[in-house]
């Protein structure tokens, strides 16, 4: 028996599942450096890792993923409640006991010829009141060592949990090797891959997929999609939400929580630089993806970040578009799926204005600018620390969390949302949250449709969404000191189909805003039927010429858009049917009235 732990659930578990499993040993991760190391360099040795050159990038490694294993898999996602409506409308449902009889066939012997690693690991910090602990088996050393960085992870996670609970997670690559097979760089299951989460009983079992969010199971498998329900059982929140702190020359700290969809750049406005002429102002990181956040007696809405790494899309990242990733990335990095410069470093489009003149991609194969192909996967991966990030705030990692100020939603919509709002009151946001979503192009049509992406939870919410909103309606009796909620728009565009406001580190300036509208100091708003809006005067526009007739561009609210939207929001609740809270039918009645009764068009200069 090992010495490691005396917890009996997690003795029982690991025996349980290394006798259906059937691995060639069995690794208790102790998290160490020592044990990390050798781990990248049993990979290199095997021709999963390369390594990087070491005066370039100390300590990193680049990985090539499978190329049918690039990405989540969100069609053999499954929330399986023991009800179907439990699940919702959302999600994909299985009942649990045929998914399970599913999943012990595939993981009868699914291990063999390989080592099951044992990974305890935290979400937030050690000895934080927010945080919550689990065990992920795996028998991917890539899982291993990338949890490694994302989480706090080892002996001092056993030490810590003791005899109390854990959420087990279990994950294959679903790929046996019989006796003298030769292994894959990359092995997993092209036939069956199931990401399947127990919400009832605190559950994630995961088979066929080494990749990103289907096997690194701390993160949305755990962080948001078992962690939501935990959260509606507990009476807090976990969600996709970055949190950042906004400090003003004086000194004083607000911190904000954001919520955008994939491809808006959350983790560029994470790590935000402020514009040259805001001096003295800073930006701090706490987290660029998930925030678990819990109401604490004084009245506040306390936050961590649940994890201890980047998990970030390469391209795209640049010294303009985020620098602070950049000199993250300095080294102790696994990059998966980007491409090799000739000299041993790593390339992907975005990163310089012009690429190398040649490449090996991330299939392994020869590059030259103009082959027709990309040098980088579209969703190739870096893996660092928080701890390197030049703006990580001083509080990162403080058990108590960060009080949040304000919730800022956002998506990608190319006309009817305005730059920047805010919201009438906590059910208002709650409203805007529910019906955000990005542009999808429907190809029937031809038209420009939201594709809706609530809280930007739509894949990552374990339970039936409409209860999901119940339950951020009822989050607001426990909070006393009540944050503001805002949605932005960086991605207006103009009569040429251009993008009209600058962004990135312009978007200070709509941070500066709503820092000092919740802290109660932002003059008087315009109000509008979709909240509250600034006035051209009430923006910072030092060191930027954006005259006033492009701010009416992004700021006005079209009567016959924002009708349409609104009438299309029915659609959208349509689907929860008598789960639906009828608060956000009434939002959405009273938006209606008030376009009806307003003149056709605002202009808020
Ligand atoms: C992510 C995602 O990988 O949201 O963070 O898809
Ligand atoms: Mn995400």
């Amino acid at each position: 028996m090992p010495k490691r732990t005396r917890n009996g659930k997690l003795l029982a578990w690991v025996e349980k599942v290394s006798n259906l499993c059937k691995p060639e040993r069995v690794h208790w991760c102790d998290g160490s450096q020592e044990e990390y190391d050798r781990l990248c360099q049993g990979m290199v040795d095997s021709g999963t890792f390369i390594r990087l050159n070491p005066e370039k990038r100390p300590n990193s490694f680049l990985c090539r993923s499978d190329p049918g294993d690039v990405a989540r898999v969100e069609d053999s996602t499954y929330i399986c409640s023991t009800r179907k409506e439990d699940a919702g409308p959302t999600n994909n449902w299985v009942a649990p006991a045929e998914i399970r009889a599913k999943l012990d066939g595939l993981f009868d012997g699914c291990m063999r010829g390989r080592t099951m690693y044992v990974v305890p690991f935290s979400m937030g910090p050690l000895g934080s009141s927010i945080s919550h602990l689990g065990v992920q088996i795996s028998d991917s050393p890539y899982v291993a060592a990338n949890m490694r960085i994302m989480t706090r992870m080892g002996q001092a996670v056993l030490d810590e949990l003791g005899d109390s609970d854990f959420v087990p997670c279990l994950h294959s690559v679903g790929a046996p090797l019989d006796e003298g097979q030769e292994d894959v760089p990359w092995p997993c299951n092209a036939k069956h891959k199931y990401i399947v989460h127990f919400p009832e009983t605190n559950e994630i079992i995961s088979f066929g997929s080494g990749y990103g969010g289907n096997a690194l199971l701390g993160k949305k498998c755990f962080a948001l999609r078992i962690a939501s329900a935990m959260g509606r059982k507990q009476g807090w929140l976990a969600e996709h939400m970055l949190i950042l702190g906004v400090e003003d020359p004086k000194g004083e700290k607000t911190y904000v929580a954001a919520a955008f969809p994939s491809a808006c750049g959350k983790t560029n406005f994470a790590m935000l630089v402020p514009p040259e002429s805001f001096e003295g102002w800073k930006i701090h990181t706490i987290g660029d993806d998930i925030a678990w956040i819990k109401p604490r007696p004084d009245g506040t809405l306390r936050a961590i970040n649940p994890e201890a790494g980047f998990f970030g899309v390469a391209p795209g990242t640049s010294l303009k578009s985020n620098p602070n990733a950049l000199k993250t990335l300095y080294g102790n990095v696994i990059f998966t799926n980007v491409a090799l410069t000739d000299d041993g470093d790593v390339w992907w489009e975005g990163l310089t204005d012009e690429a190398p003149a040649h490449l090996i991609d991330w299939q392994g194969k020869d590059w030259t600018p103009g082959c027709g192909r990309v040098a980088a996967h579209a969703n190739s991966r870096f893996t660092a620390p928080a701890s390197q990030c030049p703006s990580i705030d001083p509080a990162w990692e403080d058990p108590a969390g960060v009080p949040i100020s304000a919730f800022i939603f956002g998506g990608r919509l190319s006309k009817t949302f305005p730059l920047v709002f805010q919201a009438r009151d906590w059910t208002a946001g709650v409203f805007w949250a529910a019906v955000m979503g990005s542009e999808a192009t429907a190809a029937a049509v031809g038209q420009a449709a939201i594709r809706r992406d609530p809280f930007a939870m739509l894949p990552f919410c374990g339970y039936n969404m409409a209860d999901y909103w119940n339950h951020w309606l009822t989050v607001e009796n426990r909070t006393r000191k009540k944050p503001g909620f805002f949605r932005v728009n960086w991605f207006r565009k103009d009569e040429n189909g251009k993008f009209v406001w600058p962004g990135f580190g312009d978007n200070m300036r709509v941070l500066k805003w709503i820092v000092e509208r919740v802290r109660g100091r932002a003059p008087e708003a315009v109000e509008s039927s979709f909240g509250f809006s600034p006035r051209y005067e009430h923006l910072d526009w030092s060191g930027l010429d954006f005259p006033k007739e492009k701010f009416e561009k992004i700021m006005n609210i079209d009567r016959a858009e924002a009708l349409a939207e609104a009438r299309d929001q029915a659609d959208w609740f349509d689907r929860f049917g008598s789960r639906l809270p009828q608060e956000l039918e009434q939002e959405r009645l009273g938006l209606i009235k008030a376009l009806e009764a307003a003149p056709p068009v605002w202009k808020i200069s």
